[in-house]
């Protein structure tokens, strides 16, 4: 059959395929264990840790989407992220970008220093000899996160792959601000996507929850057996929950990304925004490697306020569309203030190293009416506007 296309994937995953009462939409299987068919004779499931069918139905969906081999379901962002270092030994060498997700950056420095789990080498992505940092490293796994958290910096995965296939290093590639429909990493070169399922893939910021997805049967062989002996598989109904938020990911994002757009362009003009992060615009340094490797810009987008930080209290507490919360990817709009939220376990050195500033706030793009946003961005920044006119009297 044709390879099918991702918003019938997402739509049909599991769908009337029911083989005990022809149900349309699959059931959710609860049972934590399962009968032997007879003493000494295994079943298709024993005992949910290692296999669930609902969640099978959710790994089977994320694993075509992304065009992998299998895909392990875990019940945290982190634990895919866990899962996927389970590859790496002590004598082994892990790159990972300078400006990555502040709870990612968290596990691979506590990993690699408290624990001696691997060695770990800081690049930055963005400068073109990155090999160079790497001062004659052989790295066994590079780890990407593009578009970054929270400054939307691209990194050509391509281009990575190619160097990485010269040291036989891994590649993988945390997938979470576009999802596999707007990015496809494995086809790319990438040997391993690692999701926060928590955000687009589920959209309703109703469950937490993973996935990696390898690229090799090998690979992923490897990965289930980690993830069932370290007990980080997800649940039924967290598994259940997002099969039913994958199902309309397609048209979450377009509606998402249409409001990103009209969000940025409104920032973009606004006196009281410094700078504004997002790929979609002309002049971000990753556009034109962004337009070739993704199927769209994403739904995330940051900006520097462009008055003190003393005022962003009075910027949040106006806001009545863009609630001030962690996390990205759900049907409502978001927002947050990354240097204190999503990356406060980077210290100041590593957050200074990032460009993550006390004035930097990301917005995470929800589906509300567009003109209903941007009235909200609106009569909020006209609030910092009339403290800084009012600061300006005194
Ligand atoms: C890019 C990225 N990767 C991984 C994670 C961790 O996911 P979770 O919070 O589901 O454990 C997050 C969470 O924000 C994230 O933004």
């Amino acid at each position: 059959m044709t390879k099918r296309h991702s918003a019938t994937i997402a739509v049909r995953a599991g769908i009337a395929e029911d083989p005990a009462f022809a149900a349309v939409t699959p059931p959710i299987y609860l049972s934590s264990t399962y009968q032997l068919p007879a003493f000494r004779q295994a079943g298709a499931y024993d005992y949910s840790r290692s296999n669930n069918p609902t969640r099978d139905i959710l790994g089977e969906a994320l694993a075509e989407l992304e065009g992998g081999a299998k895909a392990i379901i875990t019940n945290t962002g982190m634990s895919a992220c866990l899962l996927a270092l389970q590859l790496l030994t002590p004598a082994d060498t892990l790159v990972i970008p300078h400006d990555c997700y502040g709870g990612s950056y968290r596990l691979f420095t506590n990993l690699a220093y408290k624990k001696q789990a691997f060695k770990l080498i800081i690049v930055n992505f963005q400068q073109a000899d990155w090999v160079s940092q790497l001062q004659g490293a052989t790295p066994r796994m590079i780890w990407l996160e593009t578009p970054s958290n929270p400054l939307l910096q691209i990194t050509d995965i391509a281009s990575v792959c190619q160097r990485a296939q010269q040291f036989g290093a891994l590649v993988v590639v945390d997938n979470t601000f576009l999802s596999p429909v707007l990015q496809q990493p494995l086809a790319l070169g990438a040997d391993i996507v690692v999701h926060s399922t928590t955000k687009f893939i589920n959209g309703h910021s109703d469950i937490i929850g993973g996935a990696v997805i390898a690229k090799q049967q090998s690979v992923a062989d490897e990965l289930k057996w980690w993830g069932n002996c370290l007990g980080l598989t997800a649940g039924a109904l967290d598994s259940y929950l997002t099969l039913r938020g994958l199902r309309t990911l397609p048209l979450r994002l377009k509606a998402q990304q249409a409001n990103t757009a009209a969000v940025v362009d409104f920032l973009v003009k606004h006196p009281l925004v410094a700078r504004v992060y997002y790929p979609g615009l002309a002049d971000h340094p990753g556009h034109q490697v962004a337009k070739a490797q993704q199927a769209g810009f994403g739904a995330m987008c940051s900006f520097e306020l462009k008055a003190p930080a003393a005022l962003l209290a009075d910027f949040f507490a106006a806001l009545r569309y863009f609630t001030l919360a962690q996390s990205l990817g759900g049907t409502e709009s978001l927002i947050c203030h990354p240097a204190s939220m999503t990356h406060a376990s980077m210290d100041a050195a590593a957050q200074k190293t990032a460009g993550i500033t006390d004035t930097l706030i990301r917005l995470s793009v929800g589906i509300e009416e567009v003109s209903d946003l941007l009235a909200d961005l609106a009569q909020a920044l006209a609030v910092v506007a009339a403290a800084l006119a009012a600061q300006g009297d005194e």
